[in-house]
């Protein structure tokens, strides 16, 4: 039930920010700051469904909270919070993870009462150093550390808060805690989605699982290995009854299937034997950003990832999760660092191993290292270039981040090629011939999303295409896991399907067969019909189109099925035919 005189909208009547306050279990309160129109959140680019972020207050003897919120909720969120709780009561901070969306209030809270003490890893109150500029409390916590808040007066109930690092998750500073007396654990980033709902909980699972889904892949996937080590850490905890997570719903009514989607996905994307080391300096310009970009590529062509954050690694771990990588992706570096972050390069640098691949990207920090500097120094060391340097000139936007994320399915597919090409040979010859029989029309699907420098598109030539429904007219496209486009084609995302024309495809085909460089245009020198559909580009020279948006999604090991309904489409020659592809073995298109 929403207690509707604990919401306050910021604006009557346009929900764009709102807060929520309920209780969650015994002497346990969460205010639920919710982003009703937020469209896009670090790499994640179109978010259709808001975001949350969710903050708690734990009442024993003693009081503490957990994470704080957005800035943007600057104005209301330190006024909800002072109607639950006295601030000079608070004894404790807890934060879980210094992202500003959940430390952006901190020093608000401290103006309140400086002498809050912050618990948090080591890592995280070094962050907190350089964000909130004043002296403050601190402990710095550990795998296993506890915390006691002492008995409630009106109940009796005792608080004993259990805390273990997730590191990578999404930052090197993050922690859970466990309330061994409500078996609430709270995991900030991890387990979370982006998803601005009233309902508390998870009382939809259907609703959310996409977002869910699309949420893990963006920021748990390229650190599967982390989330593995985290979900045996957290069995340690008895019977965990809700997970209240940092973004969307709390977790409380389907945490077998929440917990199993986290072990399968990460034990799918950990399996294999090489990786990419993905190296980020974390707190450095964009470079957390774009080195989770490159991450997500990487992934989406099937190869493992493992983000190294240079500056919070000691040099031993450092140096194996280098030489041990089959590609290492090095960011540039301040021109003035500091000895312990040169200490931590000079670690990288000896580690690389000849014969790696390599890439290097521009972190968009206030004074980079020139990156032909160090793409020569690499070259020199005899590592063998993955992707071409990757160039930030200004800050980075979804064109970047889409060119990141590019170069990263460029590296993965690299990666991978002498085990693609291995799994080929080993199919049945027949059994593959036999399915090369299977035709299909060509289609070129097209999809664009955003406007002017936010605006990104996408195009591939298509095939697997299929009427799927009549009423409402619906169907479905297959897309390959590592296609560019995929990262446009979620639940929700709109896309055309541009049907080609029988003897008059083949400019068509071959332009968009080829292979693209990271970030390239797809539609240079092909003309298009002005805003003519809303899923994305229109092409002169096709026989029809057709404007969809996405219902569903099903997965399959290298694919995904998407299902989208049909809103809108023309045909521009009633007497010409669709162009029809024949294949002769089922091993590629
Ligand atoms: Fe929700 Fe990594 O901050």
């Amino acid at each position: 039930m929403i207690n509707s005189e604990n919401i306050i909208q910021q604006k009557a009547n346009i929900p764009k920010l709102s807060l929520q306050c309920e209780n969650i279990g015994a002497n346990t309160t969460t205010i639920r700051s919710l982003d009703w129109e937020r469209s896009r959140f670090d790499i994640e680019f179109g978010l259709h469904n808001g975001t949350t972020y969710n903050s708690f207050i734990i009442k024993g003897e003693k009081t503490a909270v957990i994470d704080t919120s957005h800035e943007k909720f600057s104005d209301t969120w330190i006024k909800l919070l002072v109607k639950q709780v006295n601030p000079k009561e608070i004894d404790y901070l807890i934060v879980s993870h210094t992202e500003p969306d959940h430390s952006g209030l901190i020093s608000n809270l401290l103006d309140l009462n400086n002498n809050i003490e912050i618990i948090a890893s080591k890592v995280a109150i070094q962050f907190l150093e350089n964000q909130v500029h004043r002296p403050f409390k601190s402990t710095a916590i550990k795998t296993g550390a506890e915390l006691s808040l002492g008995v409630n007066p009106s109940n009796g109930i005792k608080h004993r808060i259990e805390f273990i690092s997730a590191p990578n998750l999404h930052w090197p500073d993050t922690i859970f805690s466990f309330d061994h007396a409500t078996k609430i654990l709270y995991t900030c980033d991890a387990f979370g989605l982006h998803y601005c709902t009233h309902e508390l909980f998870d009382i939809h699972p259907e609703l959310i699982a996409p977002d869910f889904r699309y949420y893990y892949d963006c920021l748990m996937g390229p650190n599967a290995r982390s989330v593995l080590q985290a979900l045996k850490r957290i069995k340690k905890f008895p019977q965990i009854e809700t997970i209240a997570v940092g973004h969307g719903p709390l977790l409380k009514h389907n945490l077998e299937l929440w917990l199993d989607n986290y072990a399968n996905w990460s034990s799918q994307r950990s399996k294999g034997e090489g990786y990419a080391a993905i190296c980020y300096i974390s707190q450095y310009g964009s470079c957390d950003r774009l080195s989770q970009a490159i991450a997500l590529g990487i992934n989406k062509a099937d190869a493992q990832v493992q983000l190294v954050d240079i500056r919070a690694s000691d040099a031993q771990e450092l140096s194996s999760l280098i030489g041990e990588a089959n590609a290492v992706v090095v960011p540039t570096w301040t021109n003035h660092p500091d000895s312990e972050l040169q200490s931590s390069i000079g670690t990288m640098l000896a580690a690389l191993k000849p014969k790696q691949w390599v890439g290097v990207y521009e972190s968009y920090g206030e004074n980079d290292q020139p990156i032909d500097v160090i793409a020569n120094q690499l070259r020199s060391l005899g590592q063998k270039e993955g992707f071409s340097p990757l160039r930030v000139k200004k800050s980075p936007d979804a064109k970047i981040f889409q060119q990141f994320e590019e170069a990263g399915a460029d590296l993965g597919q690299l990666l991978n090629r002498k085990k693609n090409i291995a799994n080929i040979k080993s199919f049945d010859g027949d059994l593959m011939k036999a399915m090369g029989r299977i035709s299909g029309g060509l289609y070129v699907v097209t999809a664009s999303q955003g406007i002017d420098n936010e605006k990104r598109q996408g195009a591939m030539i298509a095939s697997w295409v299929s009427q799927a429904s009549f009423n409402p007219p619906g169907l479905t496209v297959a897309v390959a896991k590592d296609r560019a486009i995929e990262s446009l084609m979620q639940v929700g995302d709109r896309f055309v399907l541009n049907v080609l024309e029988e003897n008059k495809y083949q400019k068509l085909f071959r332009q968009f067969l080829r292979r693209f460089p990271p970030g390239a245009d797809r539609f240079k020198g092909i003309d298009l019909i002005d805003k003519a559909a809303k899923g994305g580009p229109v092409l002169v020279d096709a026989l029809a189109y057709l404007d969809c948006v996405i219902q569903q999604r099903l997965e399959t090991t290298d694919h995904w099925i998407t299902y989208a309904l049909v809103e809108n489409g023309k045909i521009s020659n009633l007497d010409a035919k669709t162009a029809v592809h024949h294949r002769k073995v089922g091993t590629s298109y």
